[in-house]
């Protein structure tokens, strides 16, 4: 194995308290570390900001930081340095447990990456971990909806949103998708959206008469709120309605009688719990799965813009933009 270059110096954004991005977050330059045994260090080609992200940098993250610390959820790099038999440097990777990606390099212990086909997008590929593997989950881990069948989600225009859109069109499932901007929807039915609609009252409304009788087997929530309770009308007897996400910042209300009447069941799901807990082989059969649909370009998330980590204010700036039209990457 090679050293690292003594002079060599890389950068990474840190914080050492929680509070508000713009405010905790600095740059600051640092010597890449030697790898030990089972190690890589990583040089990143990507890492993107999603709403995990600024709620870790907050302190409202189901992990706490350990700081000062990099944050970053997930990210694609290249091997530079191995202590590993199994990677070699030039091998491209993405992370499949938290490794700081916001910084030139990352060390990590080398059963914690993934080895992607040589031929990904690494845009894309950054952002393989977290939202295609969250909208995998929604449509396998709650009992598979029948080929035919229907599934309602509200923030249809969110990255895992856009996922569950793609990946239900290639499983035979059929989507109704909320959104809160207009402009969206005919852009959501060329992707292969079903049925879009806005998220209001009324959009309920035109979402029951599009089902045409029919209810859905699943719902996947990721505002809460009133938007949350518009799908729940929508499910059938007994069907399951998935919290993952809270954008709205607002709680659930559930009437007594969908759950006495109706019997609808209330889950959630932390994609971050089913790496950790489901077999290593399983994990790794659904990453080769959505890394390969990747590769053919079948499952695409939409790149806002992508900046260098001393820009992170510029990064932060854009994920409140009216136009912002998808995600937003560092690329150091
Ligand atoms: N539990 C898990 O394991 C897991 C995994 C992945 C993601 N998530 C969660 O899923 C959600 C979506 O993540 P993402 O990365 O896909 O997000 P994203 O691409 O950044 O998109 C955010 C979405 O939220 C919508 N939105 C923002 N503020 C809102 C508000 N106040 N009320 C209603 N909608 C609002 C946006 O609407 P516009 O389209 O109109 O801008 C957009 O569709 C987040 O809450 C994230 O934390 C959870």
């Amino acid at each position: 194995m090679e050293n690292v270059d003594a002079t060599f110096v890389g950068e990474r954004l840190i914080i050492e308290e929680t509070g508000a991005p713009l405010e905790k977050l600095r740059l600051e330059a640092f010597s890449p570390p030697q790898p030990a045994a089972g190690q890589v260090l990583v040089r990143m080609l990507a890492a993107p900001v999603n709403p995990a992200d600024l709620n870790f940098i907050e302190g409202t993250y189901g992990v706490k930081p350990q700081l000062p610390a990099t944050p970053g959820v997930e990210g694609c790099g290249v091997v530079e340095l191995s202590d590993a038999a199994d990677y070699q440097p030039g091998d491209r990777v993405i992370f499949l447990r938290r490794a700081a990606t916001w910084a030139s390099h990352t060390l990590v212990a080398a059963d914690a990456l993934f080895k992607l086909p040589s031929a990904i997008d690494p845009l894309q590929a950054a952002m393989l971990k977290v939202n295609p593997a969250t909208a995998w989950r929604l449509l396998h881990g709650f009992g598979k909806p029948e080929a035919g069948a229907w599934i309602v989600q509200n923030a249809g225009n969110s990255a895992v949103g856009r996922c569950v859109i793609q990946l239900a069109r290639q499983l035979g499932i059929r989507t109704l998708s909320l959104v809160r901007r207009p402009e969206l929807l005919e852009e959501l039915q060329l992707l292969g959206g079903d049925v879009v609609l806005v998220d209001d009252e009324a959009g309920l409304v035109a979402a029951k008469a599009a089902l045409g009788g029919a209810t859905a087997a699943l719902a996947f929530n990721a505002v809460g709120g009133d938007s949350a309770l518009r799908l729940m009308n929508l499910l059938r007897e007994g069907g399951t309605h998935i919290t993952f996400g809270a954008m709205a910042r607002r709680p659930l209300t559930v009437p007594n009688g969908l759950l006495i009447f109706r019997d609808i069941q209330l889950r959630g799901l932390w994609v971050t719990r089913w790496i950790e807990h489901a077999p290593d082989a399983e994990v790794r059969a659904v990453y080769a799965d959505l890394a390969a649909r990747v590769a053919a370009g079948s499952l695409v998330q939409p790149v806002d813009s992508t900046h260098p980590l001393a820009a992170f204010p510029a990064a932060l700036a854009r994920l409140t933009a009216a136009d912002r039209a998808g995600k937003v990457l560092f690329a150091p």
